[in-house]
């Protein structure tokens, strides 16, 4: 058993969206628990509710119903997480959470306020040349932009970083870099993160437990080994066959 404190958890927690006439059920009672220094992969098709329960997590929006839990005390979304105190999202669009006009060092003072010795200790901390700081995002690859965005993310002291699809846009050695500078991460400063995927496989090989979501209910949750050894539900069963398959 694995007796590390929950740092994050969620009770139940329900979402609709009115989408013209049509009411999407977005999530239905799901509930997970995140421990310190742990990476919980959510996966699941599109539609499926990833991108909503980050949302809800982050305080983008709001839940219809349940509850939310930071260190085992409810917190309301937004506040908190405006300030960055305990948890960051990042996004897919790297390129597109930094202003085009500001140069990276100028992004990372204005958003997190930190100094240049804090800034240079981060970007060295995640392989990041030091040159870079002097450029607009523009000028870097994708893979430098994200990897910024997560350096950005640290500044703000958060320990709890939320990922979604952050390595979608990516190709695949720079996909590589990013997971491998999460996984560092986590052993060096015990963060915990939820990576939202697509990609079964990458976070098979990242995470330490899965929650696989479908039609926005939580239809399987566990350690890696064990949801790809020995899947219980059909729907987990045939996002893993179509792995095998395509691989
Ligand atoms: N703002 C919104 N208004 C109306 N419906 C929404 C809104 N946001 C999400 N939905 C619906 O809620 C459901 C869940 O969407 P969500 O974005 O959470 O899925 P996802 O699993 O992140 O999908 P993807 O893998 O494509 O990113 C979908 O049916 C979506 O159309
Ligand atoms: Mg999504």
């Amino acid at each position: 058993m694995d007796n590390r404190e929950d740092i994050l958890s969620g009770l139940q927690i329900s979402k609709k969206y009115n989408a013209n006439t049509r009411e999407v059920e977005a999530l239905s009672d799901v509930s997970f628990s995140l421990k310190k220094g742990e990476i919980l992969g959510i996966v699941g098709e599109s539609g499926s509710g990833k991108s909503t329960l980050l949302k809800i997590i982050s305080g983008i929006e709001k839940p219809d119903k349940g509850d939310l839990l930071y260190k085992g005390e409810s917190y309301k979304g937004a506040g908190i997480v405006k300030t960055g105190k305990f948890l960051q999202m990042i996004f897919q669009d790297a390129y597109g959470s930094f202003d085009p006009r500001m140069t990276m060092r100028k992004s990372l003072m204005e958003i997190s306020g930190a100094t240049e010795k804090e800034i240079l200790e981060i970007t060295g901390k995640t392989g990041l040349n030091k040159e870079l700081l002097d450029k607009k995002p523009s000028r870097l690859s994708g893979g430098q932009c994200q990897r910024m965005s997560i350096a950005r993310a640290l500044l703000s002291h958060a320990d709890i970083l939320l990922c979604d699809e952050i390595t979608s846009a990516l190709d695949v050695s720079t996909q590589a870099q990013v997971v491998k500078l999460l996984e560092e991460l986590k052993k060096k400063n015990d963060l915990s993160i939820i990576f939202v995927s697509h990609d079964l496989a990458l976070v098979s090989t990242l995470c330490d437990r899965i929650m696989v979501l479908k039609n926005g209910v939580c239809v399987e949750e566990g350690e890696t080994s064990k949801i790809i050894s020995n899947p219980k539900d059909a729907y987990t069963k045939l996002l893993l066959s179509s792995v095998i398959t395509v691989n």
